[in-house]
């Protein structure tokens, strides 16, 4: 039987998390707290309030939240090694719970949540109008998710760079690094362009809005190397 995205992600970050930090913001050109920044800035939220981040890995966006808005968060991902790896880096404490379980079914009431955030998980599902939903099912009306993950550059020139990058330097590099990270180098170019072509960022939005959210807005960062997309649970 052909492995689904969801068992697909399982294996990819299973040998990654004790060095997932360091070579995904060299990976990056040292875009990606940039990215993160500007996620958490979308939510409204403060020291009364509890956000969830879907796929949280190594906790970087977890951390993220805490530091800058000082809510309390809930880390969840499907991965016990990335999960361990954000136990060791932020401890469990008041403000910080880690959880293991899957983006599709959320072990949490409806309306449990004040924000929400996703960093890197709309690739790995299986079924993003059903992600998306459970994502919604699991926000209190008027709060807000925003999620991110890598686009593929728009502009030729750009897109040309991008392309060197995915196809020659990233293979390059991560097998340098490890077997697992030569493994993500030949897997993400191929997976992003397969996204990007099946979700455009105007279909994205559209399927948020079909997901029960409002006020659906999408920017395009590092000259469209990220989208991210954020609205408000209706
Ligand atoms: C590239 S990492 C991103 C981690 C973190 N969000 C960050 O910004 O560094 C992707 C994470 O998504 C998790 N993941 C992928 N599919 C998932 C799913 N269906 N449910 C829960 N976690 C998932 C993987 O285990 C991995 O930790």
């Amino acid at each position: 039987m052909a492995q689904t995205r969801t068992e697909l992600a399982r294996g990819l970050f299973a040998p990654l998390g004790p060095t997932y930090d360091r070579y995904a913001t060299l990976l990056s050109f040292a875009q990606d707290p940039r990215w993160r920044r500007f996620l958490v800035s979308r939510l409204r939220v403060g020291a009364d309030d509890t956000v969830v981040d879907v796929a949280c890995g190594t906790g970087a966006v977890v951390r993220e939240l805490v530091r800058r808005t000082g809510c309390s968060a809930v880390g969840v991902d499907q991965s016990p090694e990335m999960l361990a790896e954000a136990r060791r880096r932020l401890g469990e404490t008041t403000r910080v719970r880690l959880v293991e379980a899957t983006a599709e079914q959320l072990p949490f009431e409806d309306a449990s949540f004040d924000g929400l955030t996703a960093a890197y998980l709309l690739r790995y599902l299986d079924d993003l109008p059903a992600g998306l939903s459970e994502l919604a099912r699991v926000l209190r009306p008027g709060a807000t998710a925003a999620l991110l993950d890598f686009g593929v550059p728009p502009g030729p020139l750009p897109r040309a760079a991008w392309n060197l990058w995915v196809d020659v330097g990233l293979p390059t590099l991560g097998r340098a690094i490890s077997p697992g990270w030569h493994e993500v180098g030949r897997f993400l170019g191929g997976s992003i362009r397969e996204f990007d072509d099946r979700w455009t960022v105007r279909r994205l939005v559209d399927a948020l809005g079909e997901a029960g959210f409002e006020d659906v807005r999408a920017r395009r960062l590092s000259l469209g190397g990220c989208t991210v997309l954020w609205g408000r649970r209706a």
